[in-house]
């Protein structure tokens, strides 16, 4: 009786402990959700240019689907996954200034990149090409990619939607 006792507490620290953290990474979706859609403002600007973008042009949902956020119809730019070829996920057959879909598998799964190396993402290598372009196999990306003057809360939120899955 006193080990189920002692069991049942031990679940019940162990609900405890989980639960704020499970609270936490919501919020981090939903304030990376924000930016994602351009109504938390971001720091940006072309990589060729100083000149800071207007938010309305350098919101990702513009050029990028993500977990559970599609451009809507008739302004899509990017296509769906059922058009997605192995080397740009999704952003194969599109024009040159939309990108690859964002997902936990286009992130974290080792792929070649840019012609680079196979290479994965993780929550500093995101903050890496957002800041500064440049991918984890150390590769350049095209212009059309903004930079963003993003800190390290909002990259870490960031990765937390795009590697949700929702
Ligand atoms: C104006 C269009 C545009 C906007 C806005 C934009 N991107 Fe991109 N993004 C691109 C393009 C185009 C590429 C592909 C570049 C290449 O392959 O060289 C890209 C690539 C990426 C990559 C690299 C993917 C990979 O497989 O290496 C990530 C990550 C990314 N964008 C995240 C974001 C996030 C997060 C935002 C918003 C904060 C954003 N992008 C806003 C156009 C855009």
């Amino acid at each position: 009786m006193l080990a189920l006792a002692g069991g049942l507490g031990k679940l019940l620290l162990l609900a405890w402990l989980l639960a704020p953290s499970q609270g936490q990474a919501n919020d981090a979706v939903r304030a990376g959700r924000a930016m994602f859609l351009g109504e938390t403002a971001l720091l940006a600007r072309l990589a060729t240019q100083q000149q800071a973008l207007a938010a309305t042009a350098s919101r990702c949902i513009n050029c990028h689907s993500a977990p559970g956020l599609r451009p809507a119809t008739g302004t899509a730019p990017v296509p769906s996954a059922s058009t997605s070829n192995s080397t740009r996920n999704g952003a194969g057959a599109s024009p040159a200034s939309y990108g690859p879909a964002l997902n936990s598998a286009a992130l974290l799964q080792p792929q070649a990149r840019r012609g680079g190396p196979p290479s994965r993402y993780d929550a500093a290598s995101l903050c890496r090409v957002l800041r500064d372009g440049v991918d984890p196999a150390g590769v350049m990306l095209n212009p059309a990619m903004p930079r963003y003057g993003v800190d390290d809360v909002q990259c870490r939120q960031l990765w937390t939607l795009l590697t949700s899955d929702l």
